[in-house]
């Protein structure tokens, strides 16, 4: 794989970046300790499609550590930092990425990573999956498993698996309960909130903000905006999610009343068209919209782009919109990813779960390799457990464990 990144010069910066991180990773540098001698992963090629971003770069060092040859490239058009792929590159991981990708280099770099044929796939949303499906089936035969970090990702496998044409295993990485509950709530609530910030600084206390979706980014996003005096509108499509939302002390509304009275709109979703642009029409002037969802389809952003009377960047991850009324609307990171693109994505201290899921579920997919059906697992429970309790310890926090009548007490129906 001949690596492409956008600037070698930015290297020693992204490395005291990483060392940054890694003081905040503690368990996923543990494994490094824990495995450096026994390395797992010898001799396996990873393909990775990932945020390159600083917590990537310490996973990626860790995977190199375990003994993997890693190739890597990002997982979306505007969320690499340049600095850390610099970094990567100098350290000698091949990677094609950087900030500012137009589709085809995008899906070029993917289609990189796919050519050096990887034994272990780590996808970020499937579209590295999804080419090992359609344009290169060939090097899919060769693969010994997968893993994917996100919801939208484990939906687009768990549609393959349901069609019969899952070619490897895969683990679910994102349905770890040290990930969803950690990364997709506080790590998007708090990495949202910076980026809204980062782009436009508006106060949020007092502002109506809408979000779109009550699963475990919607709520994380509400919760954090509540926190800073927002007033948070939630619109759902799952009646047990929305009224889970209402007892959590949210106004509930459809989106199409919302859209008339909201300030901030973020959408959290997955799904497509979530905001019409006929929901654009009747928004407020001044109305500030952004996508926390992980691709750019939540927001009709087309339509806008091609109605809007004029467009105008005001600063970085800052577009204004003018309508033919005069009205005037803001797009955050034009759609994407509004806390990669414009803040820096989860803290570490998050991403040190998601990513030691990732590197152990790695080394089960190599050790249980021949050994696993076509289908997309749930990371085992045990390994999840084992990351909790590592973090925890990481934190200085101790806990109870159950007396010996405690534990039959608790499997007992008498
Ligand atoms: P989830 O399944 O827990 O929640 C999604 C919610 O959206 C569900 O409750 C669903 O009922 C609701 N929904 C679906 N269509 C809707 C519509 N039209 N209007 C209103 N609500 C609707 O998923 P999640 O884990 O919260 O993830 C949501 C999205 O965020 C996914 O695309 C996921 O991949 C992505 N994600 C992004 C980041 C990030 O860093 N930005 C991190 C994790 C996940
Ligand atoms: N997804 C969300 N935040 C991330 C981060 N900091 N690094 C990699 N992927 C992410």
């Amino acid at each position: 794989m001949e690596s492409r990144i956008k600037n070698p010069g930015l290297a020693e910066k992204g490395k005291l970046t990483l060392e940054w991180a890694e003081r905040l990773m503690p368990v996923t540098l543990g494994l490094r300790k824990e495995y450096d001698a026994a390395k797992p992963l010898n001799g396996i090629r990873i393909g990775a499609v990932l945020h390159v971003t600083k917590e990537t770069g310490v996973l990626i060092r860790t995977l190199k550590t375990l003994g993997a040859n890693v190739y890597l490239a990002g997982s979306n058009p505007l969320s690499t930092q340049d600095d850390i792929a610099a970094a990567l590159y100098s350290e000698g991981i091949n990677i094609c990425a950087w900030r500012g990708q137009t589709s085809s280099e995008y899906f070029g770099c993917i289609e990189e990573v796919v050519l050096s044929e990887p034994d272990i796939v780590i996808d970020d949303g499937a579209d590295l999956h999804a080419m090992l499906h359609g344009k290169h089936m060939e090097m899919a035969a060769k693969v010994i498993g997968g893993t994917e970090e996100t919801t939208t990702g484990v939906i687009r496998l768990k549609a393959l698996e349901k069609e019969g044409k899952l070619m490897y295993p895969v683990i679910a990485v994102n349905n770890a309960y040290t990930k969803h509950l950690f990364d997709n709530r506080y790590g998007t609530g708090q990495s949202t909130v910076d980026g809204v910030l980062r782009s436009t600084n508006v106060l949020i206390a007092g502002k109506k903000i809408v979000v779109a979706g009550y699963g475990w980014v919607g709520r994380g996003i509400a919760m954090r905006m509540r926190g800073m005096g927002g007033n948070v509108i939630v619109t759902e499509v799952d009646p047990i999610r929305a009224l889970e939302a209402v007892m959590d002390g949210y106004t509930v509304m459809s989106i199409h009343k919302a859209v008339e009275i909201g300030d901030i709109f973020i959408t959290a979703t997955g799904d497509k068209d979530v905001i019409s642009y006929e929901d654009v029409l009747k928004m407020k002037n001044g109305a500030i919209l952004a996508n926390a969802g992980h691709f750019n389809v939540e927001i009709d952003v087309e339509t806008l782009e091609a109605k809007a009377s004029s467009k105008r960047v005001i600063r970085e991850n800052l577009t204004e919109y003018t309508l033919e009324s005069g009205k005037k609307i803001y797009l955050l990171a034009e759609g994407r990813l509004v806390n990669l693109v414009a803040a820096e994505g989860h803290p570490s201290e998050v991403m040190d779960m998601s990513f030691a899921n990732q590197a152990l579920a790695a080394i089960y997919l190599t050790r249980n390799r021949g050994k696993l059906e076509r289908k997309v697992y749930n990371p085992p429970l045990e390994i999840d457990r084992e990351i909790a309790s590592r973090k925890l310890v990481s934190m200085g926090i101790e806990i109870d464990t159950l007396t010996e009548e405690q534990t039959k007490y608790l499997s007992s129906w008498k």
